[in-house]
């Protein structure tokens, strides 16, 4: 499957030759707008052709947009301009992400089949900032192409260009446009991935994709088919993965760079598609089910991220793939499972299947000798209901390891928040004949249950925390900022972030 295309980037003083359209920023209060980053030459030409500034004919006609809304004003010289609402106070990075975004999604719309070139203009003069532009201009940018007997259409957005006047100038706000090009890549890389169909992208083919992204960069692959998960005593992946005819994988990346000083364990769950096995789900609930990958197309795609931006950090990485169907080879709910490294679990629901191939990888993955363990999935409907779609669940061993997750979230803008693991919910765990049940009895604080289980098989004292992003992953309401429907990609740029806080 090819792999999403994004749109060029550049940096400039000016909007190109040619541009279709240039979005620009409104910031402040209904009571004094202000227009940012317009170019002095742009408002003069438009002030000569329609006898007013571009903001004093925006306050005219009442087209201040709201904060990461659009609007249009009339077209000049062929190219349009999309206002787009910064909101009051001074924007933040991830306000100008957002909106740099909301501008381009507005131009794609706009632009029908003209392969667009678009500049964006929002006063952006730090690496920081105009990184965070560059990001949200090409994650808007992204969607997923129909799968379509006709032409496959052409890519709306042909090219992106940040105006700044850091423009020209070597330096980091280059290597922020260069930043930026890496890790929306790596974001659109896990969308694409997420949306792609389940009969189309399963255990196999995910395991193929993997290797593919890898194939010319620093990262060393490799792949456990089934049969030697099965040789490996990986009990967690056969039991959920072999319900299917297309049975499971295990992906190990590894990108160990000279002088590195800290080793990062990922973990991803890559359930291709989560019926619920014979724990059937309804049918509403079933129907995004191709997400439940998120977790490892996010830990995968940004270990590339990582080693494309050269991060001196030792990063080892697992995807653990398997399909949830119900079928005669399905596990049953009341089977017990030797996991990979002995432990045995009680199956308490078939639903309940992505803890289980998390833990054979999380005690797989302590035998690497990592200096911290993340994970990342979309593990439970109860972190869902609990921070609702658009803010992810941290749970940690200690609060030192949930605070380095959280501000990594926050420099990058990401939502994520602390849920605990209280002691006590071990006790809903007990099981009669097994050493541990994969689940509790009833519905109640099932996100905090599910890390709970997933702690039995953390190494002590290896610091670890868990990523539930069941809520953010897949997006399904209406388009904002830079997220538009469909796979969110979200976990990328925290992972990257956390690991260029630990590099060095
Ligand atoms: N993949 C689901 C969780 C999920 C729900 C992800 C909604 C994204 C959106 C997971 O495998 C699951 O089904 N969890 C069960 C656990 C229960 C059976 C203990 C749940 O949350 O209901
Ligand atoms: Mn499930
Ligand atoms: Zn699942």
């Amino acid at each position: 499957m090819p792999a999403p295309t994004l749109p060029t980037l550049k940096l400039a003083l000016t909007a190109p030759k040619g541009c279709g359209f240039i979005v620009l920023g409104l910031h402040g209060s209904d009571a004094s707008p202000e227009l940012v980053g317009v170019p002095a030459e742009l408002d003069k030409s438009f002030a000569k052709k329609f006898g007013s500034s571009i903001l004093d004919l925006v306050v005219s006609i009442g087209a201040q947009p709201a904060a990461g809304q659009c609007r249009m004003v009339p077209s000049l010289d062929g190219a349009r301009l999309i206002i787009v609402g910064l909101g009051e106070g001074d924007p933040t990075p991830e306000g100008l992400r957002r909106a740099a975004g909301a501008g381009v999604r507005e131009a794609a719309a706009l632009a029908g089949t003209e392969n667009a070139q678009v500049a964006i203009s929002l006063g952006a003069d730090e690496p920081e900032t105009v990184r965070a532009i560059a990001e949200g201009a090409l994650l808007g940018s992204y969607t997923y192409s129909p799968i379509t007997s006709g032409e496959v259409p052409a890519p709306k957005i042909h090219s992106v260009t940040v105006l700044s006047t850091a423009a020209g100038q070597k330096g980091l706000v280059a290597d922020g446009i260069q930043t930026a090009r890496i890790v929306a890549q790596a974001v659109v890389t896990a969308r694409e991935w997420i949306n792609i169909p389940p009969n189309l992208l399963y255990p196999q083919t995910f395991a193929e994709e993997a290797r593919q992204l890898v194939r010319d960069s620093r990262i060393a692959v490799e792949v456990l088919d089934d049969q030697a998960l099965a040789k490996g005593g990986y009990g967690g992946l056969m039991a959920v993965g072999g319900g299917s005819s297309r049975l499971p994988r295990l992906v190990r990346f590894s990108y160990a760079p000279r002088g590195a000083r800290f080793h990062l364990v990922l973990i991803g769950k890559g359930i291709t598609f989560d019926s619920g096995g014979l724990n059937l789900k309804p049918g509403e609930g079933m129907y995004t089910m191709k997400c439940d990958m998120s977790g490892a197309a996010a830990v995968l795609a940004a270990t590339k991220a990582i080693a494309d931006l050269g991060l001196k950090i030792k990063v080892t990485c697992y995807a653990s793939m398997a399909e949830n169907l119900p079928s005669a080879t399905s596990y049953r709910p009341s089977d017990v499972l030797t996991m990979y490294g002995g432990k045995t679990v009680e199956n308490a629901n078939c639903d309940a299947e992505g803890r289980l191939v998390m833990a054979d990888a999380l005690a797989r993955a302590a035998e690497d000798n990592p200096d911290l363990v993340v994970d990342v999935a979309t593990l439970t409907g109860a972190c869902q209901v609990a921070l609702g779609d658009r803010i992810g669940g941290v749970m940690a061993t200690d609060d030192e390891t949930a605070a380095q997750l959280l501000a990594a979230a926050e420099a990058c803008g990401e939502e994520f928040w602390q849920l605990p693991i209280p002691d006590d919910y071990r006790g809903k765990l007990d099981s009669k004949v097994a050493d541990v049940r994969s689940a509790g009895a009833g519905r109640a604080g099932g996100a905090m249950i599910a890390a709970a289980f997933l702690r039995e098989f953390v190494n002590e004292p290896t610091p670890w925390a868990h990523l539930d992003i069941a809520g953010p992953a897949f997006h399904t309401d209406a388009p904002y900022g830079y997220v538009n429907h469909g796979g969110t990609g979200v976990g990328v740029r925290t992972l990257v972030s956390l690991a260029s806080s630990l590099q060095g």
